[in-house]
This record gives structure tokens, sequence and C-alpha cells, in this order.
């Protein structure tokens, strides 16, 4: 019989206590005292997504996004370069900006009207003559950074901690996810241009982790949104719209034994992916055939392999994922122990037609927005899960599947396949080395 761990005090042999090879503690989603560790340890660590360079475009723009709780201001300056601030003003604190985006000449505070520069400057406080002379200088009351910034085509990335692995060591192997997503556009670039859907839901922000990578799930928890054929929402008309077609699974084949087939795996410090659903290969259509132009135009000889959608969802542990069918990024931000707020950003692929683009913001409506049938079926499943482990009776969570079965490199990289549960394991390996320190 294994011992059940020791919650009083949160040190290293209690959070080990929690999570073992092949099954982890409820307290590992229900903890309150466990999740402000994670938010120091994880998300005070690792590199976190902010948004897309794109969606500040002019001098001037901004938007307001969360890193770890905290809020944040990423903005275009006159100089052109992207600034990434903490929202709180240097005099009594209160948040500067709430609209989630926008242009200022000017940032105001409400509260007594201190006024910072678009790259965080102070640029002065009314009625400054009660204020010793030269106080307000020298730069003391500017918008305070986040410690490390960094973009990797066009995603920008903050980071709370000012030491550790830089961007690049980060996303190591995972750069190339983001380039397979990026290189899918004849212009070789994204553009984040459509607004955002923002949602929160009642659960555990590790549910959703280990859920996204979940093939064992989506012929039961997404049974009402994908017909036997394979078809995925059961919509009229949708098979009479080339670009808007979605399918998911080939046809006439048993849906499990095709999920079975596909290749999973994960890197370094909780990364993992999975390879794309087995749709069809042949496109065609007059869409179709002017993208693959554009393609052809831009990279030769390397278009079909830069077309070539490579995986599903790919997951950037501990907070955002690219999702290749629908053509968004979700960025999951932990609010409490038992809530989780989604932030959907869907991608325009530059140069391609744009009867493509609009079919891929039809399909993020159908299927994740905060009412999009997949993303409501998931939610609905997160929902119960936590509710279900508030409960006493039954202290462990089974996540044996497939158990061994993945083959692992020596990089701390793996490959499995199909429904086993090996991505998630791979997930509670990375979460142990952060909060024990290791990361
Ligand atoms: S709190 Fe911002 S000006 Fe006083
Ligand atoms: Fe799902």
């Amino acid at each position: 019989m294994r011992g059940e761990p020791a919650m009083a005090a949160l040190d290293d042999r209690a959070l080990r206590g929690l999570v073992e090879s092949d099954r982890v503690h409820r307290d590992f989603y229900t903890s309150p005292a466990v999740f402000e560790l994670e938010m120091e340890r994880i998300f005070g660590r690792a590199w976190l997504i902010v948004g897309h360079a794109s969606q500040v475009p002019e001098p001037g723009d901004f938007v307001t996004a969360t890193l770890c709780r905290h809020p944040v201001i990423m903005s275009r300056h006159a100089d052109g370069e992207v600034h990434l601030m903490f929202n709180r003003c240097a005099h009594r604190g209160a948040q500067v900006c709430t609209e989630p985006r926008g242009n200022a000449r000017r940032f105001e505070c409400p509260y007594h009207g201190w006024v910072y520069e678009t790259d965080g400057r102070h640029a002065g406080a009314p009625y400054p003559k009660r204020y010793a002379s030269g106080f307000l200088k020298g730069g003391e009351f500017d918008l305070a950074k986040v410690p490390r910034m960094a973009v990797y085509r066009g995603f920008v990335f903050g980071c709370l901690s000012a030491d550790g692995p830089g961007l690049d060591e980060f996303l190591g192997p995972m750069k190339s996810h983001i380039d397979a997503m990026v290189d899918r556009a004849p212009d070789g670039e994204v553009e984040a241009c459509a607004g955002t859907f923002r949602y929160r839901f009642g659960a555990n922000w590790k549910i959703q982790m280990e859920n996204q990578n979940d093939l064992y799930h989506p012929m039961f928890t997404h049974a009402s949104t994908t017909a036997r054929d394979g078809t995925q929402f059961r919509r009229h008309g949708a098979e009479d719209d080339e670009a808007g077609r979605v399918r998911l699974l080939k046809e006439n084949e048993a849906l499990n034994e095709q999920w079975e087939e596909l290749a999973i795996g994960g890197h370094r410090y909780g990364h993992t992916y999975m390879e794309r659903f087995p749709m069809d290969r042949g496109q065609s259509g007059p869409v179709h055939e002017r993208y693959r132009a554009a393609m052809e135009a831009s990279y030769g000889e390397r278009a079909a392999e830069a077309m070539a959608v490579k995986h599903h969802n790919s997951i950037f542990y501990p907070q955002w994922s690219i999702q290749y069918l629908t053509q968004h990024i979700r960025v999951m931000n932990p609010v409490s122990v038992d809530c989780t707020e989604n932030v959907i950003i869907p991608l325009k692929l530059k140069g391609a037609p744009e009867e493509m683009w609009r079919a891929a913001l039809r399909s993020n409506n159908n299927s994740h927005s905060p009412s999009g049938m997949v993303m409501s079926d998931d939610m609905e499943v997160w929902i119960r899960c936590q509710r279900g482990l508030a409960s006493p009776g039954r202290e462990w969570v089974v996540f044996a599947r497939g158990m061994n079965e993945e083959r692992i490199d020596n990089a701390g990289s793996f490959e499995g396949r199909g429904t086993s549960e090996a991505n998630a394991r791979h997930q509670h390996a990375a979460w142990l080395d952060y909060m024990c320190g290791e990361a």
C-alpha cells in the first residue's frame, strides 16, 4: 500500500509525495497551497507567452494581458519597439490601463493622473510643485519592466525571473512547432488581426494541460460534434464550403483505431505535442490551388513541405498551445486553484487566400469560442473533474495508460503513440522538476 502525502508542510518530500510515475494525488489539483507554490516556482520561472507582435502594429498600439496573475501592458513605442511592462502605477499602484487593447499617445493613470510614455517612461505628474525639487526625475517612477522579454517569429514572451534559461533554450525543439505554423503562410508571417476570445472555467489549470494531448477522450467527450464518418461539426452545409471543410479522420475507419496510430511526444521543460489528425491529405479545389500557387511563388521546391499540417495540438508547458487545424493559439492563465482563464487568439496566414482566413474564423467560432461546440464539451468534463476531485474517499488520479511504452532519450524528449497517457506523465515529471527546484 503506498502512503498518503503529508500536506501539512509543503517541503520537497510532501511535493514529491503528490506525483508518482502512474498516478497523482488529488491535492495536486485542489490544494490552494500547492497552487500558490506553482505560481512562484513554475509560472514565476518559465517563459510565458504574452501575445503576438502583430496585435500592436502601429506606434501607440497596446494590449493588456496577464502573466502569472500579474496585469501587464504590451505596447509599441514611437521607435517601433515592443515593450512589456507591469500594469501598475508607480505612485500608489493603480492599474494604469484596463482596456483589452487600443492606441494611446501616452498612458494616464485614472487615480491622480500620472502619465507614462508608451515605452513605460514616467512622463510627469500633475501639480509637480508639491514634490521636492528633482524628486520625480531619474526614471525611478517608470512603469516597471517585466524582467525578461523575448520574441520568436512574432510571438512575444515574458519571464518573471531575471535568471534561468533563455527563450531559445526553453523552447528547444518546440521552435520547429512554431515554425510549422508560421511557415504555412505564403508571406512567412502570421497575424493576430481578429481579436480574441476570453473566458473562464471552474477547473485547475493542469486538467486542461493534460487534456489537450489526450487522445483517449475525443470519441466520448466530443461524441456529439463528430459524425461517424469523421466529419467534425454536424452542421448543415459544411461540406459545400471548400475552405471551411473540417474533417478530422479518414472516412469509414474506426475512430479509436485511428487515434491509436497518431504519434505523440514531448521535450524538455514539459512541452508535449500530438501529430496531425489523418485528415484528407489530398486537398483540392480552386481556393487550395491559389494557396498552393502562392506558396510555390514564395517557397519554390519547399512549398509542399511548408504547406503540410504537421501537428494537431502543440503544448508549450505550462501556459499556451498552438492549434493548427483552426489556426489559433490558446493562452491559459491560472486564476485560482479551481479557476482558469483562456484567451484564444486566431492567427491569419499572411498571403494565403482570404477564403482560408474566413473559414478559419468560422471554424474558431464553431469550436473554440465560449459557446463553441468542442470547447464547451471539454470545459464540461474539466469542471466535473474539479468537482469530483474535491470529494474524499479516493485520493489518487490514474495515469497508467500505455505505461512504459514510450521511447525516452537522454535529452529529455520522448515519443509515444495514440491514447497513451504518456504526455500527461511527461508534464507531471516537469512539474516535479520545477516544484522541487531542479528546472
Ligand atoms: S495611483 Fe496612479 S497616479 Fe496615483
Ligand atoms: Fe477535447
